[in-house]
């Protein structure tokens, strides 16, 4: 499996706190079947810069080498919607189209419609993280589908699957699940234990909901078309 959005590197921002805790994080997703991790830290007040960003995916990619650890991190981020598309085009997932995109965490913006819009004129193609999160989703799941029109795509919580967030937050997640709105589902893990890289049991919730192979398509082959730069398999609504 490949994880999309994961807040692995340490120290700059609320994900993992140390460079033992990013290791420890690594093995929690090897023992899950993860095998490739996209390093995705928040680019909201401050623009990281890339280089700085780079040397510490390849530094980590080194150690887990060393420690025989069989996944490898890639380069990406968690970029907050209402920034430039211009600014932060750089933090592209592993160099391809697709980009993260947070919106606040209390509503879909009014404009978001123009925000994505946006967001394709530079070229590249939104994914919009973990709405079923957003409370002005929770309340009508259905704001959201007219922004999935065109080169829109959706990730959700693996947590969000699970219960972990509660009820509410799990019933919007398997309501747009059924309603063919996810295409992917990702860790979002800050730390190795509460809410840690953990792929498969969230997949196996989605099996029960959309069927073995669409599930497997949310947590395998969908982020192996982005990481890779391709099409998608699944198409949005
Ligand atoms: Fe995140």
């Amino acid at each position: 499996m490949i994880d999309l959005h994961c807040h692995i590197l340490p120290g700059i921002d609320d994900g993992a706190k140390s460079a033992k805790e990013s290791v420890r994080m690594a093995r929690v997703a090897a023992k899950d079947g993860i095998t490739h991790i996209v390093a995705t830290p928040h680019i909201r007040d401050t623009l990281h810069p890339v280089n700085f960003l780079k040397q510490y995916v390849t530094k980590f990619n080194e150690a887990l080498q060393k420690w025989q650890i069989p996944v490898e991190i890639l380069y990406g981020a968690d970029v907050y919607a209402m920034l430039p598309p211009k600014e932060v085009r750089r933090y592209a997932i592993n160099n391809t189209q697709y980009i993260l995109i947070e919106f606040p965490y209390t509503h879909i913006s009014a404009n978001a419609s123009d925000i994505l819009f946006n967001f394709k004129m530079h070229d590249l193609v939104p994914i919009i993280t973990h709405p079923e999160r957003i409370p002005s989703v929770i309340r009508d799941p259905e704001t959201l589908f007219p922004l999935l029109s065109g080169d829109v795509y959706v990730q959700i919580t693996a947590d969000s699957l699970t219960g972990n967030f509660g009820e509410q937050i799990q019933e919007c997640a398997f309501y747009l699940l059924q309603k063919g709105a996810v295409h992917f589902i990702a860790s979002d893990a800050h730390s190795a234990i509460v809410r840690g890289p953990v792929l498969s049991e969230a997949a196996k919730i989605a099996t029960k909901i959309v069927g073995k192979e669409k599930a497997r398509m949310l947590v395998e082959d969908n982020p192996l078309a982005v990481i890779s730069g391709k099409h998608i398999h699944l198409a949005p609504l």
